[in-house]
């Protein structure tokens, strides 16, 4: 289960950079308003990703393309966004980090590979140490729309390496996760006779985590997704209820939103102090980055709001951005992550008992170390006045994570409604993406192609 601490985040720990009470009673009506708005959509059936951990039939779809696949060595991934930074934070969340080093034997799924860009080293790696093992290799294409020029520039690699080394039967390796009726990538699986799964189309990239989009290579790779997807509901759940302390999403968007708006923090920091835990970071990232960074609301008017999710990873980082956190400008609010029970455990050796510096360590687990570098930068950050709230982990399990993905899902709605903006769409990322299409020669966009002609000719004046 996961538990919000929030004693850090208030006026009596961090005084005028905290939450007081006052505070906590002024927000109150606007953050049930924004529980209500959300829990009538929910009700009404439309915001999609609340009701994908009770989906009737995405589960057992995927379980059934598992069983088909089981015995696959390897399983590329090409997304990009919302279609592979779930896929990653699962996977680096409920496996071990040397996952891909395993012998086959020792490993419960198939090596995965997760190629969300279009850096042509990165990709020629993956090719080459695939080898000769394609023809056990399962490819996974993601995209919502079927057109994004990364996702297709990857496709087209690997299904033309694919066709040609395979021969006839290589579709049999391709599913493909799109729209369940139209789009590029749709029209092409139906031609080629690929298994499909579904990204639905009330649920944005971002929010796709519980979908077909991040439960196929979960399942392959040996992650419980019935475990992930009832966590994920007991979240959902238990953020119904209507009393703002005993409802998370609430409490932590009360917290967020109070600390963006009145006390100066629009720099909010996920801090896991568990490695296994930071690709969520990455994810939370995008999730509240994409949803929140809006310049008009919903009447059209300028707003220019959003805080900037930042990513940080304990201890690691103590020793490279807790200097700037403590003593630099107070704009900065922290979500640690903490974990109770590590997935593993190791003991330090009971040597060096004579050496003052170092015997203190002796015997102990480094779990213990790990935690309780946790609680002293968190009092190190609450001296220095820079409020922080803890996630609490009793363990890392598919359950815990489902619930953390629910719980920040619900978050971000609730967000988006206090901020008065549209969190479901990202407008602002359309014209990097027609601007590519303009740049590469894509018929209909030649006017695009004129106005971008400045930005591809070096001025030398300026080269220094
Ligand atoms: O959250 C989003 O909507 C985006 O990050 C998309 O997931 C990303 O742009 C990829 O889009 P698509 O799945 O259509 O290829």
């Amino acid at each position: 289960m996961i538990q919000l601490y929030w004693k850090n985040a208030t006026s009596k720990v961090v005084g005028e950079h905290g939450i007081s009470p006052q505070d906590l009673a002024t927000i109150e009506p606007k953050i049930n308003n924004a529980l209500e708005t959300v829990l009538n959509q929910c009700k009404s059936g439309r915001l999609g990703y609340v009701k994908l951990p009770t989906h009737p039939t995405y589960a057992a779809e995927v379980k059934a393309l598992v069983e088909k696949h089981k015995d696959a060595t390897d399983l590329i991934v090409l997304g990009i966004g919302g279609s592979a930074l779930g896929n990653i934070a699962l996977q680096s969340a409920l496996n071990p980090a040397t996952w891909n080093l395993m012998s086959d034997r020792k490993r419960k799924g198939p090596r995965l590979f997760v190629i969300d860009n279009v850096d042509p080293a990165a990709v020629n790696d993956v090719i080459k140490i695939i080898g000769r093992r394609l023809k056990t290799t399962v490819v996974n294409v993601i995209s919502k729309s079927g057109e994004t020029a990364e996702t297709a520039s990857q496709f087209m690699i690997f299904r033309e390496l694919m066709r040609t080394k395979l021969g006839e039967g290589f579709a049999k390796q391709i599913v493909a996760t799109t729209d369940a009726n139209k789009g590029t990538l749709h029209s092409i699986a139906k031609a080629d006779g690929y298994d499909m799964l579904v990204v639905p189309d009330d649920v944005g990239g971002r929010f796709s985590v519980l979908s077909q989009v991040g439960l196929f290579s979960a399942a392959l790779c040996g992650i419980d997704i019935d475990e992930l997807l009832a966590g994920a509901q007991a979240m959902y759940e238990r953020c119904q209820n209507l009393t703002l302390v005993e409802n998370p999403a609430a409490m932590l968007a009360a917290i967020k939103y109070v600390m963006t708006t009145e006390k100066g923090k629009p720099m909010h920091v996920m801090m896991p102090y568990s490695n296994r835990l930071y690709m969520l970071a990455d994810w939370y990232r995008q999730l509240w980055a994409e949803s929140l960074g809006k310049q008009y609301d919903r009447d059209g008017s300028e707003v220019f709001v959003g805080p900037t999710p930042i990513k940080a990873l304990g201890t690691t980082d103590q020793h490279s951005q807790v200097q700037l956190y403590r003593e630099g400008p107070n704009d900065k609010f922290t979500q640690f992550i903490e974990v109770k029970k590590h997935p593993k455990d190791i003991r330090m050796p009971d040597v060096f008992g004579d050496v003052p510096g170092l015997s203190y360590l002796r015997r102990e687990k480094m779990s213990k170390l790990l935690n309780a570098e946790k609680v002293a930068t968190e009092y190190a950050m609450a001296i220095s006045q820079r409020p922080s709230v803890t996630l609490k982990l009793d363990a890392i399990n598919a359950t815990n994570i489902g619930e953390f993905l629910m719980l920040y899902e619900i978050a971000t709605s609730l967000m988006g409604e206090m901020l008065g903006i549209d969190p479901y769409d990202q407008p602002a990322v359309e014209l990097g993406k027609q601007a590519t299409f303009a740049l590469m020669g894509r018929d209909g966009y030649e006017d695009m192609a004129k106005a971008i002609r400045p930005f591809t000719r070096l001025d030398k004046k300026y080269l220094s």
